[in-house]
């Protein structure tokens, strides 16, 4: 089962370019960080900060990554190049950004100057459904949080398997739903999908097989569901504290329905999290 909207991409496009319903880009910057992603929490007690437990993430795919000095890495869905800046401070690759956001490729490249990493940081405009590379171009790859947003998971994998190089390394952290699906679930779902432009979502048999048939091998998957569950709430009550200036650019049901679907990440056991590490050929 898949739910979501399907076909063109550009509502992904408006939202992080912030010309979406509600402009949301850059308006909790200072508090959330760079990162675009969940924050892991080790348990309960741990009251870790959004910036400290996204960056934990980040660590989280760079160990699974395990990259090997001079790699060239791509980073499918590179938001502003905070995890990839993460990436190359610890490690001596390359990396090289996609996104089908105009004014992240900016950002990135303008962080990726101002930390000196410009010389092994590249961020292009690209889909990853049709990537701009020739065959075999890099060692390693990953999506974080970017495949729920592609309309074709199947074709953006495809064309993974084709720039990498055999035996590359392969780290994808995305959402998956986990059944039995309730009918309040399913609604909470679609109200997600809606609001994120969620294009891709369905249970982990189903991507592990994508995977398989585009011959990534030995899979590895990591639920780190409660981990990340936290995240939801959290960056729903951010988008509380901006309110007011979230609702200069969209009218207040945009905001609410922000808002409730923010919530229902961290209250909807149907969204599950995972982490998964698999080798090409
Ligand atoms: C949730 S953000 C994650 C950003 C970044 N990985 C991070 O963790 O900070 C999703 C990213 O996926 C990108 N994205 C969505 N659809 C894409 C596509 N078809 N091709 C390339 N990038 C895409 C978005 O532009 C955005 O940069």
């Amino acid at each position: 089962m898949t739910v979501g909207p399907s076909g063109a991409n550009s509502d992904v496009a408006n939202f992080y370019n912030g010309s979406g319903k509600v402009r949301v880009a850059g308006k909790i910057r200072d508090r959330w960080g760079g990162n675009l992603h969940n924050g892991y929490w080790h348990d309960e007690d741990d009251d870790a900060s959004p910036e400290v437990a996204t960056d934990r993430l980040t660590d989280l795919m760079i160990e699974r990554l395990a990259p090997q000095a001079g790699q060239r890495v791509l980073d499918i869905g590179c938001g502003i190049g905070k995890p990839a800046a993460r990436l190359l401070r610890g490690h001596p690759v390359d990396v090289v950004g996609i996104t089908i956001s105009e004014s992240q490729v900016a950002q990135a490249r303008a962080g990726a100057a101002e930390a000196g990493l410009a010389d092994r940081a590249t961020f292009e405009y690209a889909d990853a459904q049709q990537m701009p590379f020739p065959d075999d171009s890099f060692d390693a790859a990953w999506a974080l949080e970017s495949m729920f947003h592609i309309p074709d998971r199947n074709r953006a994998l495809a064309e993974t398997a084709r720039v990498l190089r055999p035996k590359s390394r392969l780290v994808i952290a995305d959402f998956v739903l986990r059944g039995p699906i309730s009918e309040d679930g399913l609604q909470a779902v679609q109200r997600i999908c809606e609001t994120f432009g969620v294009h891709t979502i369905g249970p982990l048999d189903d991507y592990l097989a994508q995977l398989a048939s585009h011959g990534f091998t030995g899979p590895d998957v990591l639920d780190i569901s409660d981990n990340v569950a936290r995240t939801g709430n959290l960056l729903a009550d951010a988008w509380e504290d901006v309110r007011g200036q979230l609702e200069e650019n969209g009218n207040s049901d945009h905001v609410d329905a922000l808002i409730t679907a923010t919530r229902d990440f961290s209250n909807t056991p149907e969204f599950g999290y995972v982490l998964v590490s698999t080798t090409l050929g």
